[in-house]
């Protein structure tokens, strides 16, 4: 019956941190940062693995949000053209866990990459739009991910995980 919130980046200003929250739920928010309430099940469901769907619409472009999934954190970024175009002008095969971008998010809905928010390293959650390829950093170890969640440096072994999930419509997915 409770939301759900973290934080782990307070200074930044493109999080959005989401509730899940049962119908007529209040939703609490976390100091700062703006909620949007979702219709799904109670706690003691998603905790149990239901799935969870998410309202993309109060997501502008460049904004990242926060949702939770089994406990996990998912990282739900609405990209821009410039982020999909860097991810996607790196020769891929390159990369330490080659992966293309077209792989990493559903086609048709090239501009939503969503992820789990968990650092391939030891666990920690990474920090959005932060490091030397302007996607993801993680503070425990340095390790730095690009636009499409991939490892380009540090010591994370592997891309950032891609949750299961589909989209039910342009502007709503289903995570699990
Ligand atoms: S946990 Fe992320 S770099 Fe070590």
């Amino acid at each position: 019956m409770t939301a759900t919130t973290a934080s782990a980046e307070p200074t930044r200003r493109d999080f959005l941190y989401i509730a899940t929250a049962t119908a007529g739920a209040a939703a609490l928010a976390a100091s700062v940062w703006p909620l949007v309430s979702q219709m799904n099940p109670d706690q003691s469901t998603i905790a149990a693995g239901a799935p969870i769907e998410v309202d993309l619409t109060p997501v502008a472009e460049g904004q990242v949000i926060k949702v939770f999934w089994r406990g996990k954190p998912i990282f739900i970024d609405h990209r821009t053209p410039k982020e999909i175009k860097e991810a996607r002008d790196v020769d891929w095969h390159t990369l330490p866990d080659p992966q293309s971008d077209e792989a990493r998010v559903k086609e048709g809905h090239d501009q939503w990459l969503i992820l789990i928010g968990i650092c391939t390293h030891l666990g920690c959650i990474p920090l959005a739009h932060q490091g030397d390829y302007d996607g993801w950093f993680c503070p425990c170890h340095g390790s730095q991910y690009d636009t499409a969640g991939r490892i380009r440096r540090g010591p994370a072994p592997a891309n950032l995980a891609l949750p299961p999930y589909a989209f039910l419509s342009d502007t709503k997915i289903r995570i699990g």
